[in-house]
């Protein structure tokens, strides 16, 4: 479906460079996280875009949430926005749900989107499991919404980590489709940001699974409110297999547990993969992991330090919020307006 629709269709250069990004309130922030995207969207401040961050609370309500629970999380997640350097003046930094521009062109794209491309996502297999019945319609609409927070702002550079690709891919043919059944080119072709050596964090305890905040275990991730001892701790357990590290990258080739750690000891070091392999090629894990770990709370501390300073100020950063989402309307509040008008909706 995919390929065949977007084939040979460029991003107008009509839009304004704009970036938008968002992460779910759904439990506490990990180093995949941080490392697969919110570094990277501090990467894309003052870079020539304007910059829109979100915390997805919508998204997050597609499985049950303690209400409690998610305004504390949401709280954390903007902390943790703004302690790894995201600026609340220079980007815009808000919740979803105070939004509702997202929610009303989410409606719209629930009727251009059909239900076998829904079906195909395989992120709503994975996580509706055996039992799909059961599974919530938000959940099925999830790429959907996922899409109208893009196009809502017609974003044209959205920076996840690998496992959105397939969402970004349904954000393009909404467009594609949405452009194409109302004769118009409204929409943009949203350009995917897909790089960097850690746009796929694995489990510490399992090289072959993402690295996420849903795992049972505690140990196969490091979350950004671990202390140093803590994050020692999960690095020194780390799986690895009995060989020394290799001096190139094609010496990584099968070796899953020991690629995660030296991407991540890359993406920390701000270094290549190569890079990395040429100072510790040949070293053994138990003289290598001592090293990530220091660099990992070297780099890690003092954003857990800043988050937990800021969380003893929510009222702060629920006006930031706030503040936030009054400027990200004056965006899709416009937008929206004209989509309602290209469907025939009278206002
Ligand atoms: P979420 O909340 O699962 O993850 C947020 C971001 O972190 C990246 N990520 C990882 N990157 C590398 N390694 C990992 N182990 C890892 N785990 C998570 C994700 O790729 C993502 O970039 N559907 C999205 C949220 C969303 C969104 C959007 C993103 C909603 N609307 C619009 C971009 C644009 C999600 O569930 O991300």
């Amino acid at each position: 479906m995919t390929a065949a629709l977007s084939e040979g269709v460029q991003t107008s250069p009509a839009f304004t460079p704009r970036v938008f990004s968002g992460i779910q309130p759904s439990g506490g922030l990990t180093l995949g996280n941080y490392l697969g995207a919110m570094k990277r969207f501090v990467e894309m401040q003052g870079q020539g875009f304007e910059t829109l961050y979100c915390m997805v609370d919508m998204h997050a309500i597609t499985v049950w949430q303690d209400p409690e629970a998610l305004r504390r999380q949401t709280r954390e997640l903007a902390a943790g926005f703004i302690a790894a350097g995201i600026d609340p003046e220079q980007s815009i930094l808000f919740n979803q749900s105070q939004v509702p521009e997202h929610a009303q062109l989410a409606w719209i794209f629930n009727c251009v989107a059909r239900m076998g491309w829904m079906q195909r996502m395989t992120q709503w297999k994975d996580k509706a499991g055996k039992n799909q019945q059961n599974a919530s319609l938000g959940l099925f609409a999830y790429p959907a919404l996922m899409a109208a927070d893009i196009l809502v702002y017609h974003a044209t550079h959205v920076p996840v980590g690998e496992d959105q690709k397939q969402h970004l891919e349904l954000t393009r043919d909404i467009a594609i489709k949405f452009n194409h059944d109302f004769e118009t080119e409204f929409f943009p072709l949203t350009e995917p940001v897909i790089e960097g050596a850690a746009t796929r964090v694995m489990s510490l305890r399992d090289g072959s699974k993402k690295m996420s905040k849903s795992d049972p275990s505690d140990a196969s991730r490091i979350n950004m409110t671990d202390d140093a001892d803590a994050i020692a701790q999960k690095i020194r357990k780390a799986k690895t297999d009995p060989d020394a590290l290799p001096s190139e990258a094609k010496g990584l080739e099968g070796r899953p547990e020991a690629r995660n750690l030296v991407n991540i000891y890359a993406a920390l070091a701000e270094q290549t993969v190569d890079a990395v392999l040429r100072d510790v090629g040949g070293k053994a894990f138990s003289e290598f992991k001592p090293m990530l770990s220091d660099l990992a709370v070297a780099r890690l501390s003092p954003i857990s330090g800043e988050m937990a300073r800021l969380m003893q100020q929510p009222d702060e950063i629920d006006a930031i919020l706030r503040k936030g989402s009054e400027r990200a309307r004056t965006i899709a509040a416009p937008i929206l307006k004209q989509t309602y008008e290209i469907v025939g909706m009278v206002s």
